[in-house]
């Protein structure tokens, strides 16, 4: 079996608190919600892409508890392939999400079952990934998996670096794009021995194109996003909406973004496109649940 967009990456259950503000060091604050949830930036991504007609397979892994149905939940409905989701002893990935009145969340994410997509896990998927026309891959697996994968891939290699662990720099550098937003940029920066204090979107997408990245998108939240690419840096507006929840939005827009490239678009329109995404899930609660499929009207640009 092959699948046009191959995605080695993570799966959660996001456990969701609400809280007016976020707490500081030390201080306890009531909250609401406590709802478990389906996440993992690899999961959200393979969901997006999937709900928006893209033909997606997942390699990842799952506990044997009760959290792995929650975090499977969305994945399975949306039609993705799912063979290559292992069902492995011990904990399903737990994301404990805190958001805030204004939509903004903090994330802490212990990996579990995500530990175990290795190198030698994702040797055992060699023929799905070499076969893929778009391998995409985040930071939420062990190196060793994140590495393999892309030594495998033939057809193009996206990486969302989110969040920003070492691996390998030959192997990373294999992104095209390697999408990241402007904390990430920076911090990517440092990981190739140039530590940086920038923080203009545009300068940081300047200084990885010089690093070597064939290309470079830079998500900037309510900002929109940054192409880096041969034709130089275009900036992509995004829709001006009021966010109810931030979590996953950034996946939405990778989803998609990979969605709209498997069907041949440019990385601008792709870009475009995936904005509106991205927007979209900011005005819904959670991550995948908050995702559109091809049904949903997206808010425009104005
Ligand atoms: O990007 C949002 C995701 O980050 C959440 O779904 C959580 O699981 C963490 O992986």
């Amino acid at each position: 079996m092959t699948s046009t967009v191959v995605v080695v990456g993570s799966i959660n259950a996001d456990l969701t608190t609400n809280v007016q503000r976020h707490p500081h060091p030390g201080e306890t604050l009531m909250g609401t919600g406590g709802t478990v949830s389906a996440g993992g930036k690899g999961a959200n991504q393979a969901v997006a892409a999937a709900l928006l007609g893209a033909d997606v397979a997942m390699v990842g892994a799952v506990g044997q508890d009760p959290m792995a149905e929650d975090a499977l939940k969305h994945l399975r409905a949306s039609g993705a392939d799912m063979s290559a989701v292992a069902a492995v002893d011990g904990p399903t990935g737990l994301a404990v999400i805190t958001v805030s009145a204004d939509g903004e969340n903090t994330i802490i994410v212990v990996p579990g079952a995500n530990a175990t997509v290795d190198a030698e896990y994702v040797d055992e998927h060699a023929e799905l990934i070499a076969d893929a026309e778009i391998l995409l891959l985040q930071g939420e697996i062990p190196a060793g998996g994140f590495e393999r994968a892309v030594e495998l891939a033939t057809g193009r290699v996206v990486v969302n670096l989110a969040p920003v662990v070492p691996v390998g720099v030959e192997q990373l550098k294999k992104a095209d794009p390697l999408m990241v937003n402007e904390h990430e940029g920076a911090l990517v920066l440092g990981l190739l021995g140039e530590p940086t204090e920038e923080t203009d979107p545009q300068k940081l997408v300047t200084a990885l194109l010089k690093q070597g990245f064939p290309t470079v998108v830079m998500t900037v939240g309510a900002d929109g996003a940054v192409v880096g690419d041969e034709n130089g840096l275009t900036e992509i507006p995004t829709p001006v909406i009021d966010a109810v929840d931030t979590t996953g939005a950034g996946d939405a827009f990778a989803g998609a973004f990979v969605a709209k490239l498997a069907e041949g678009q440019s990385m601008v329109d792709a870009a475009r496109f995936a904005a509106r995404v991205g927007a979209f899930a900011a005005t819904r609660p959670g991550a995948q649940a908050s995702y559109p499929t091809t049904d949903d009207v997206l808010p425009d640009v104005k």
